[in-house]
């Protein structure tokens, strides 16, 4: 499939191998592993924000970005950032009210967004209380669009993605074997969990054009999906990110990996 309307995207391909294999780091713990996380949050901002007016960062949902999150709210990382310039969004959201406890976006202002001096009016959440979801995607896409800058193909360029990845594989709300997968057209769509709660995703075409892509794991009981991806091709929706110009980073404890670690 060619040309996808609107969104710069060109083909839905997943077969070729990945066009270039990502890289990973290694930490050794989940301490580290929000410290790496943090981190790359800082250099983004610090880069972008020497010669623009904002930056743009999607977010990452699920618990693992929790401590990254809170390590960016306080010092010395918190001052680093000139928060009046950092533009937030999500990658997905859970069909909740936004002070329900499975709400990616209450994590991120509990962890960190009430506590730095970011305007209300930077804090771009995805409306999943909408009991009309597929309105409500269609509302982040305007909002993407009218925020975010585009790159040359007329794709929206975020500065930087943050992704988690679940046991099946899955990233964002791109859930194995959902229609979300398959969506070219459009920036935001409905997904599903495996549970049956239905969630708002943004789509391949979006993650694609960020100029940089960090996926987190941490843990043992991401080790087999992590090795899926690293020696085995992994067929899944997490190995499927295939960015065109931006960068692709894996960052991974040494659980995750796969490693003991030594006492
Ligand atoms: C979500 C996500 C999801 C998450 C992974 C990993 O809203 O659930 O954004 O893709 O990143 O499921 O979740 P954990 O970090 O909790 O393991």
């Amino acid at each position: 499939r060619d040309g996808a309307a609107g969104t710069g995207w060109s083909s839905l391909d997943r077969s070729a191998a990945v066009t270039a294999s990502p890289d990973r780091r290694v930490v050794p713990d989940g301490a580290a592993l929000a410290a790496a996380v943090a981190d790359r949050f800082v250099d983004v901002c610090r880069r972008a924000l020497h010669s623009r007016e904002a930056v743009h960062i999607c977010l990452a949902g699920g618990n693992t970005p929790r401590a990254a999150y809170r390590l960016l709210a306080t010092e010395p990382r918190r001052s680093r950032i000139r928060w009046e310039a950092v533009h937030v969004y999500w990658g997905d959201e859970r069909a909740v009210p936004p002070d329900h406890v499975d709400s990616n976006y209450r994590m991120a202002r509990e962890a960190l967004l009430e506590h730095v001096p970011i305007a209300a009016s930077h804090i771009h959440r995805m409306e999943a209380e909408d009991a009309d979801l597929a309105a409500a995607a269609a509302r982040y896409d305007v909002t993407l669009r009218q925020h975010l800058p585009h790159d040359a193909a007329g794709s929206v360029r975020f500065d930087l993605v943050l992704l988690g990845v679940g046991t099946d594989g899955h990233t964002a709300s791109l859930f194995p074997g959902t229609p979300a997968l398959d969506v070219a057209d459009r920036l935001c769509t409905v997904g599903v969990a495996p549970t049956g709660q239905p969630r708002l995703t943004l789509t391949y075409p979006v993650f694609d054009a960020a100029a940089a892509i960090v996926v987190a794991a941490g843990g043992a009981d991401k080790a087999p999906v992590v090795r899926a991806v690293f020696d085995g091709g992994g067929d899944m929706p997490v190995a499927w990110l295939r960015p065109k110009t931006g960068s692709l980073v894996w960052l991974i404890d040494r659980a995750a990996a796969g490693l003991q670690n030594t006492a």
